[in-house]
């Protein structure tokens, strides 16, 4: 699987996220407590900007009407039928990348 870098080291800082588009998609990769996750940008509800809402452990709130997406996993509690898509990541010496 080939990989795109994304950010430099150190750039998304602890518990931040930075935007980028990909495939003509936007999306948003995380600096969470164990690591970085990549997902979709667009909150499966009405398309709020998931990297604009409060992130707690791997839960991140969208600012909308705050839906609870589970970054790691896509997931979004109390609706199980729903998830957004996530993107592996890895961290190298020389920054953070992406599966492209
Ligand atoms: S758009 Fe995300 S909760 Fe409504």
């Amino acid at each position: 699987m080939a990989f795109v870098k994304v950010a430099e080291v150190g750039e998304i800082s602890p518990g931040g996220s930075k935007i980028f588009l990909h495939n003509r998609r936007e999306l948003a990769i995380f600096n969470c407590e164990d690591g970085f996750y990549c997902i979709d940008n667009s909150c499966p509800h009405q398309a709020g900007p998931l990297n604009e809402g409060i992130l707690q452990g791997e839960i991140v709130m969208c600012p909308w009407h705050a839906w609870q997406v589970n970054i790691r996993t896509g997931e979004v509690l109390y609706f199980p039928n729903m998830c957004v898509k996530t993107f592996q990541c890895k961290e190298e010496e020389d920054g953070i990348y992406v599966e492209g």
